[in-house]
């Protein structure tokens, strides 16, 4: 059998580079490496209306954002099949049965769920829909019979639950669902890139992202507002890198070759680390150096997001064909699904007769 990847993102916003060093660049990756038979991308609007019940019109409008990210990092219709997650009924359906494998309080015990539920001060009432997003998130995978889900490190114990799911209702039933692996970011800063305040969390409600869509100029602003050492004043004070966020950065997305282009002083990270810890090494020239790696990395994005920008009905028809795809591949999985937990009646034609011979009629 094949290696098959599904992943995709809540439209809740624009995307930003910690999406972009904790998943997307790694997507497209994945789906030019030709090591894979098939890729889904989707857009998770149904997950993202669990907790945002009274924003429908923020999920509505961050469709197309999404797409057009997605799109102009190198997602390529041709390569992957890129679509939207409401549009596939199949998935509610698999997700009702996956509910009959799954106590609630294995869902309690779920650490993002957890979280969460403190995040949005859900404790009081928790929305049903919200609280099991782990077992749509199963449906979502095992739809695929996705064996690679590339995701960010928060996403582990929903991967946990699918094949808690899987296992399950192999046991049960058939051999009917494919167990995923999770894919993680290639290192700890790609895995929890900070926001440029330093903050834990990249989130449009602090206001310290780094979108994909932002311009030059935004970007550079940005980058050199960042949050570095309070204790590195003087530009000869030694200076730590341990939550300093321009060296974060740097480990997230700085290449041997941007220090021949951009830095020829230094022969790697590690000479320039060790260069800001003892001291002599002023945030502006590291920042800069940031500035140019990031500004070379985004540019051919930004380029590209503005060429599919022109036409926007043809986005829509790109996403419609792929949620065409992804529903023939969903029914046939379901279709496998209730044959093995016996709720396929109508097709079964040897049941049909042992119940009318039960009642004396002769085929
Ligand atoms: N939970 C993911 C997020 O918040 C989105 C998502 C929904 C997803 N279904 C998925 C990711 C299936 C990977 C596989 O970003």
């Amino acid at each position: 059998m094949g290696k098959i990847i599904l992943t995709g993102d809540r439209p809740t916003g624009r995307l930003h580079v910690g999406h972009y060093v904790g998943s997307l660049r790694r997507r497209v990756e994945l789906q030019n490496s030709g090591e894979y038979d098939k890729t889904f991308i989707m857009i998770a609007d149904a997950q993202a209306l669990t907790d945002n019940i009274e924003n429908p019109e923020k999920v509505r409008q961050n469709i197309i954002e999404v797409a057009l990210d997605y799109l102009a990092c190198g997602l390529d219709p041709a390569k992957s099949t890129l679509f939207i997650q409401s549009q596939i009924a199949e998935l509610c359906e698999l997700t009702f049965y996956y509910m009959d494998l799954v106590t609630v309080s294995r869902l309690q015990r779920n650490p993002t769920v957890k979280s969460e539920i403190k995040m949005r001060n859900f404790e009081a009432s928790i929305p049903v829909g919200f609280f099991t997003y782990p077992i749509s998130q199963a449906a979502d995978i095992t739809a695929f019979k996705a064996t690679t889900v590339p995701v960010g490190e928060d996403q582990l114990p929903m991967i946990e639950q699918t094949r808690e799911i899987v296992r399950k209702f192999n046991a049960v039933y058939e051999e009917v669902l494919v167990e995923p692996e999770v894919l993680l970011p290639e290192n700890d800063a790609c895995m929890r890139l900070p926001g440029i305040d330093g903050k834990a969390k990249m989130s449009k409600s602090l206001g310290n992202c780094i979108y994909l869509a932002d311009s030059a100029d935004e970007v550079r602003k940005k980058i050199m507002s960042m949050y570095t050492d309070p204790e590195h004043i003087q530009v000869s004070d030694p200076g730590h890198i341990e939550g300093n966020t321009v060296f974060t950065y740097l480990d997230a997305f700085c290449r041997p070759e941007h220090f021949e282009r951009y830095l020829p002083d230094y022969a790697d990270l590690n000479e320039l680390k060790a260069h800001y810890q003892r001291g002599g090494l002023g945030d502006v020239k590291v920042k800069k150096f940031l500035n140019n790696i990031i500004q070379e990395e985004l540019e051919p994005i930004r380029t590209r997001r503005k060429e599919f920008e022109k036409d926007i009905p043809a986005i829509y028809e790109m996403l419609k064909k792929g949620s065409d795809i992804a529903r023939e591949v969903a029914a046939q999985t379901l279709s496998e699904v209730k044959r093995a937990m016996k709720i396929n009646y109508f097709e079964d034609m040897a049941l049909i007769q042992s119940q009318a011979e039960k009642y004396g009629q002769e085929s």
